[in-house]
């Protein structure tokens, strides 16, 4: 599948078991499949634009036990270890993994149906961080639209059909969590909702940390929750993607750190177009006991 992205560059993604993935994912794709999980890995587990940043800052504070220097040693996206990542000549995030002292906590958009084998062999924990349908897509267009890395959304209408159909780099986001929230009893996962974070922080920064079986004082975990907010985030080099080049993300089209918002969906969705999704969303999520509340 061959499309445009904003630089006028063609981007050609390509399709493993039906889902579209990065071509240089794909290329890497045995690489990938073979990857070796440790029995005391981390993985955190989310669908595009959850706010796996968000998590990810999250967790490390907790590793660090607060300590926001030492936080401050990596951009965040060279502290985890992206597992399908590939850019070659650099490392892969397979690679970079293979070199990461344990106990590792890595990162990946897979669905469980293409989640290298090793990590549910070895009952690794997963962190799953899901968010609901919509504001996903309205964070994802605006992403495609600033990221030349994936391909031009082309207009919110046209980017409609494309979400819904799943034609996206990283597949259905009705079939990843679907399939991350129905594997969640058989495995050590924690199953988080971004709207809960918002919602009540601490008590969710509480759970991480119990699940990641660590105990931080109260204190910590309050300077935990206000090193992780939208706004501390958004001025935080290490985490707002202002240092990647403007040839890869151009934040003057939208920022990185763009809202951080529950049903920040403005205007985007029409009335037919918010019918047709939730109409959409109650086929496809029928069966699951999960509940994001689809009709605003
Ligand atoms: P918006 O585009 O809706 O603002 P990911 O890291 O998976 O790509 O997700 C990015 C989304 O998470 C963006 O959503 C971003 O603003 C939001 N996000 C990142 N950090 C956040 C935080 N600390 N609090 C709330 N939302 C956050």
């Amino acid at each position: 599948m061959a499309l445009t992205s904003e630089l006028g560059k063609q981007i050609k993604l390509k399709e493993v078991e039906g889902t579209l993935l990065q071509p240089a994912t794909v290329d890497n794709w045995s690489q990938i499949q073979s990857f070796e999980a440790k029995p005391d890995d981390l993985l955190i587990c989310t669908y595009p634009k959850a706010g796996t940043t968000w998590i990810q800052e999250i967790v490390d504070m907790i590793e660090q036990n607060g300590d926001v220097e030492k936080c401050q040693r990596a951009i965040i996206q060279h502290r985890h270890p992206f597992i399908e990542w590939a850019r070659p000549p650099q490392p892969s995030g397979v690679e970079k993994a293979k070199a990461m002292p344990s106990p590792r906590i890595l990162k990946t958009h897979l669905s469980t149906q293409l989640l290298p084998p090793s990590f549910c062999e070895n009952n690794c924990k997963f962190l799953y961080v899901a968010r609901n349908a919509k504001d996903c897509m309205v964070s994802y267009y605006h992403f495609q639209r600033m990221n030349h890395m994936l391909p031009d959304p082309g207009t919110w209408e046209e980017y409609f059909e494309t979400f819904i159909n799943g034609k996206v780099v990283w597949g259905s986001w009705f079939d990843h969590v679907k399939g991350w929230w129905e594997m969640k009893d058989r495995y050590q996962i924690l199953f988080l909702f971004y709207e809960d974070i918002k919602r009540d922080p601490k008590h969710e920064i509480r759970k991480v940390m119990q699940f990641m079986g660590k105990n931080l004082d109260e204190t910590v975990l309050d300077k935990i929750v206000q090193e992780t907010s939208f706004e501390k985030m958004k001025e935080n080099p290490m985490t707002n993607r202002s240092t990647v080049s403007k040839s890869i993300m151009d934040h003057s089209i939208s920022s990185f750190m763009r809202k951080g918002e529950l049903w920040g969906l403005e205007n985007h969705f029409t009335v037919a177009q918010n019918e047709r999704f939730d109409e959409i969303y109650r086929k496809k999520m029928e069966g699951t006991s999960i509940n994001f509340c689809m009709e605003l």
